[in-house]
């Protein structure tokens, strides 16, 4: 249980700097059970607060975890040069209150991502001890092999990798189709991987992390959804 004062709040769930948020409050735009509150000093109950502002209902979130489906021609990130950012695809707010995403997806790569305001939630995701598995489908330029798949399973060299990767499971689901799981999330990961291995990804899609699958989800591309605690239980491994 805590209770905070109204224009903190607002400010938290990323309306704006603290003084707009004393304007909308003093301006009548914000209400909680249908009831006007204009003083911005009155403190509220966080827990379970559902706030109305314009007219629309707002859940309070202490932290947000945000699952996106990430389409092509997105940058992850914090300075997108040549794509918009992934950040133009959530409401404003999300950028107020610095939701970032967890770990990168490539800007031609589409799929899952996770993106969230808790940093310990983003550190502990994005960190080579968790042992995460990610699930892509990779389109190949030069048809599927056993040998490829072999190599993948077996671990390539990297230029910069002091030993070789491997893939925690692959499967070949069509011609020049693959469906690769990876534990590690380096650089370029799965691309390199398949360079290595003499073959050439030209698609990538991310369609499952740990056990929560983008299609449970039931997310379009460029949709986004909140994840609740039965949902980021499925992302430990
Ligand atoms: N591996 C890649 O090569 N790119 C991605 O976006 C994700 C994993």
């Amino acid at each position: 249980m805590s209770k905070l004062s109204l224009d903190r709040i607002l400010q938290s769930q990323g309306f704006g700097t603290r003084k707009y948020c004393r304007a909308l409050i003093e301006d009548g735009d914000v209400s909680i059970n249908g009831d006007i509150q204009d003083s911005y000093k009155t403190t509220v109950e966080t827990d379970g607060l559902v706030l109305e502002v314009f007219g629309e209902e707002w859940k309070y979130r202490q932290h947000v975890y945000i699952a996106l489906y990430k389409p092509a021609n997105f940058e992850c990130s914090r300075k997108p040069s040549h794509h918009p950012g992934v950040l133009t695809l959530l409401p404003e707010q999300f950028t107020w209150r610095d939701v970032q995403p967890v770990g990168r997806l490539d800007h031609d790569t589409t799929g899952m991502l996770l993106m969230s305001d808790d940093g310990p939630f983003i550190h502990a995701q994005s960190s080579p001890k968790r042992h995460i598995p990610k699930i892509y489908q990779a389109s190949t330029h030069d048809p599927v092999t056993p040998e490829l798949v072999d190599q993948l399973l077996s671990g390539v060299q990297l230029h910069d990798e002091p030993a070789p990767l491997a893939a925690l499971s692959c499967v070949q689901r069509g011609d020049n189709l693959l469906e690769i799981v990876l534990e590690q999330g380096k650089y370029h990961q799965v691309k390199r991987m398949l360079a290595a291995a003499g073959n050439h990804c030209s698609a990538l899609h991310r369609s499952a992390i740990g056990g929560l699958t983008l299609e449970s989800l039931g997310l379009a591309e460029g949709e986004w959804c909140f994840l609740e605690q039965a949902q980021l239980d499925l992302l430990v491994p």
